[in-house]
């Protein structure tokens, strides 16, 4: 395998999402020459990268301005949004400036917002650290940040630079995030890239094990198959089939959990479990397969992820499953496959199948 791989994104711009190991040359080249501040935005709880890049910037002749945030999604308020601001206007930021987002999703999701609003856009760069950021959080041009009301209500489509996949980067990452961020790896698996659960099922061992070639493989098909889609839908404008609706595959429950446990379940391991209700809902509307459900949850469980949730919750989880499609003024409807690889839709079920869907994925009480 190449040393870099570079996955281009197309779009109203087009940008590379580049992957590897060992990727900091790369990023003097996507800051440019005629840039003279470059803002590094990054977790206040993990400065290292930030310092290290801010070395690479200062070769180029820009100034680096170090802005540290809080961890995780502490940083996605309109206060810290404010105060980037503020960094930004104090150190005299122009429109050939730029942003570079270094962390998690919320650290990314963060710096592309900083960067879409100041001066209605300047250059962004991002260089994703964990595994979900980088096959899913950094890549597709959706910025944010929550609001008391809820998670992402203010944000825009703002497509970066270049996005940077160290996967050296990973090697810090707790077991039990790298582990989450496979959840979104094997969705696509099950959607689009078939390849992703053989490469899984044949060892999982080294799925998880970032310096392994197999790690690399699958990352590398799951930003592929983002890259694809978002490149022909890029703002959910639905033109025909799909479109990017096909990425929310198994996460209407899952953001149903996520309201219910009020965002205390890691996203990953909420989608987990939504693949394996949703496996349930597409088996028992005569859409999939016995043998296609079980293996959802075997791919699942062979990655430590979770395909239970607790029992007795259904009424509040319907309600959350409304408030989500709410927002896209729909009656329920969900990603489901007719066949692994052969997503569709599923429009409007009765309740009595979506409850005995959750029925399947009950934690039985001992
Ligand atoms: N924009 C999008 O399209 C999109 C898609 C999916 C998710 N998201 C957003 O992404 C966020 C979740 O992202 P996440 O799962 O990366 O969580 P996160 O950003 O909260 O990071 C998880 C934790 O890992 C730490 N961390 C980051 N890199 C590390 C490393 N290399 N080693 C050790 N620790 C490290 C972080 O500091 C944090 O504590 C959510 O806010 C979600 O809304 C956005």
């Amino acid at each position: 395998m190449p040393n870099v791989t570079h996955i281009a994104v197309t779009g109203d711009t087009t940008y590379d999402v580049v992957v590897g190991h060992g990727l900091d040359s790369e990023l003097a080249s996507l800051i440019g020459s005629s840039t003279s501040r470059v803002a590094l935005i990054h977790p206040a709880t993990r400065p290292g990268d930030a310092r290290r890049l801010a070395t690479v910037v200062r070769s180029t002749g820009a100034e680096p301005v170090l802005i540290a945030v809080p961890d995780s999604e502490a940083a996605k308020t309109a206060d810290v949004l404010t105060d980037c601001w503020t960094a930004l206007g104090r150190a005299g930021f122009t429109r050939s400036d730029a942003v570079i987002g270094i962390g998690g999703g919320a650290t990314t999701d963060l710096a592309g917002f900083v960067a879409a609003s100041w001066l209605r856009g300047i250059r962004l760069i991002h260089v994703p650290t964990t595994l979900l950021g980088m096959v899913d959080a950094a890549v597709g041009g959706k910025t944010g940040i929550n609001t008391s009301e809820g998670k992402n209500l203010v944000g825009a489509f703002y497509a970066p630079a270049g996005v940077l996949c160290d996967l050296d980067a990973l090697s810090t990452l707790p077991k039990v995030d790298l582990v989450a961020g496979m959840a979104e790896i094997v969705k696509v698996g099950f959607t689009t890239d078939t390849a992703i659960l053989d490469i899984v099922e044949a060892d999982p061992v080294a799925a998880l094990d970032v310096h392994s070639g197999p790690l690399r493989e699958l990352v590398e098909r799951a930003i592929r198959v983002k890259a694809s889609v978002v490149s022909e839908d890029l703002r959910e404008a639905r033109p025909g089939g799909l479109g990017r609706e096909v990425l929310n595959y198994g996460h209407t429950f899952a953001h149903a959990i996520e309201l219910v446990e009020r965002y205390t379940w890691r996203h990953g391991h909420a989608v987990s479990v939504g693949l394996a209700f949703i496996a349930s809902l597409g088996r028992l509307s005569g859409r999939l397969s016995d043998a296609d459900a079980a293996r959802h949850r075997a791919v699942l469980t062979a990655l430590g992820l979770p395909i239970t949730y607790a029992s007795g919750r259904f009424p509040e989880l319907l309600d959350a499953m409304r408030i989500d499609k709410k927002s896209r003024g729909d009656l329920l409807r969900f990603v489901i496959l007719d066949g692994i690889g052969r997503p569709g839709l599923l429009e409007g079920p009765d309740i009595a199948l979506l409850e005995a869907a959750y029925a399947e994925v009950s934690e039985v009480s001992p």
